[in-house]
């Protein structure tokens, strides 16, 4: 075992082969990185069971072994309220809650509901790659603002991203914390972020699904705590799916105070026929608890554990260097110093190290040397990996 590690249950190590995992059973077909011995590092969700509360929920469902529809949904709603008020001081009303089918299901309909096609939503890249992606299917044009690296960190540079506005935008949607550089943005710079909006009349739609997975010493700040006077534009989108590790589930809130911008959504959540999954419904309800409070008080400890081992070692490679991470259990790893073509860089963590981590191009601009690995699995696993990349670009030692 690791120096001075104590155990822990994320310790457990739980095979996913033939569960329908993506990140494992693809991991061969989309990487090439072999099942018999590979890492699987890339798609961001944890091999951790969730806890207690959740497993008991879901087994209070299959013992009844009724599945029909879901109704009554005030313990679902005042479960949420709870959660945003004791975890993150942001009091929410029950009625500007609505149920969607996960966050890439919210963006797509915050899309729909507030821009037109050929209309421009503006990212600051890179960023999660399912904002493009459903920004480009639903016929909306994406406009990157590519954030800037100073002092090996990612910060926003506002006067450019003016320049680059030419009125045709209507959204933005902001990651807070920033998957994937793992900043937790400061007031001020959350306070630039609702000056932008404001700025450029755009709506501002604000990701902070990875708000629970904070380090030690940073402290997130949901973006209703601003003083930015946002609240008529403010669109947030919050889930216990990452937190959890239930994104099986397919639940996220999307929480809307503004009366007008909730009848909007309201319009294009009936014009779909969204309903709830009741599993997810469960799942949510159970989690936001004072024993999943407790569960996720221990998991960021663990994943702060992972996220120091993993960097050390990463970090003493010449030529790599890992952002500084804030938030989040994803990496994000520069190979630049190496002097290696991206092809090269790649080859080696997949088909060296049999790792495989999301490329960075996927993100947008600003992406091409990077590659983005999730640590969330038992910390033998973690080590495992800081070795075999030390081993795989060994030659630059
Ligand atoms: C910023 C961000 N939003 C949304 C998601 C996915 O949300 P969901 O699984 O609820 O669709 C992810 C997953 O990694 C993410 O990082």
């Amino acid at each position: 075992m690791i120096r001075g590690h104590q155990m822990s249950r994320f310790d457990e190590e739980i095979d996913r082969f033939g569960t329908h995992s993506v990140k494992w059973d693809m991991m061969e077909a989309i990487y090439g990185v072999p099942a018999s011995d590979g890492l699987s590092m890339w798609v961001a969700d944890m091999d951790f069971r969730p806890p207690e509360c959740v497993q008991k929920a879901v087994q209070g469902m299959a013992d009844h072994g009724i599945y029909g529809y879901f109704g009554d949904d005030r313990a679902y709603l005042e479960s949420i309220c709870w959660w945003m008020q004791t975890r993150h001081g942001w009091k929410v009303d029950p009625k500007w809650i609505f149920s969607t089918h996960g966050l890439v299901n919210g963006t797509g309909m915050c899309v729909d509901a507030f821009t037109n096609p050929g209309d421009g939503v503006v990212l600051f890249t890179p960023v999660y790659h399912a904002f493009a992606r459903v920004i480009k299917a639903a016929g909306r044009e994406v406009v990157e603002c590519p954030l800037a690296v100073r002092d090996g960190r990612y910060e926003m540079d506002f006067d450019a991203y003016d320049a680059l506005m030419t009125g045709n935008e209507r959204l933005l949607i902001l990651c807070s914390p920033h998957n994937p550089g793992g900043r937790v943005w400061t007031r001020a710079e959350l306070k630039g972020v609702a000056a932008f909006a404001k700025r450029h009349d755009l709506i501002l739609v604000s990701d902070e699904i990875h708000h629970d997975l904070v380090m030690p010493g940073h402290k997130h700040i949901p973006m209703p705590l601003i003083d930015g006077d946002v609240s008529e534009r403010l669109v947030m989108m919050t889930a216990t799916t990452k937190t959890f590790n239930i994104a099986g589930s397919h639940i996220g809130n999307v929480i809307i105070p503004d009366d007008d911008l909730r009848a909007r959504f309201a319009a294009r959540m009936a014009g779909l026929g969204i309903s709830p999954n009741s599993f997810g419904l469960i799942m949510a309800t159970a989690a936001y608890s004072p024993d999943g409070a407790a569960w996720v008080d221990d998991l960021v400890q663990y994943l702060d554990g992972n996220r120091r081992l993993f960097d050390e070692a990463v970090n003493a490679i010449p030529g790599l260097k890992s952002m500084p991470m804030e938030a989040t259990y994803l990496a994000w790893v520069d190979f630049e110093g190496t002097g290696m073509t991206r092809e090269e860089f790649t080859h080696r963590v997949e088909k060296d190290a049999h790792i495989a981590a999301n490329h960075g191009p996927t993100f947008g601009c600003g992406g091409e040397s990077y590659l983005r690995f999730n640590f969330a699995t038992p910390r033998a696993r973690v080590a495992d990996a800081a070795e075999r990349l030390q081993r795989a670009f060994g030659d630059l030692q």
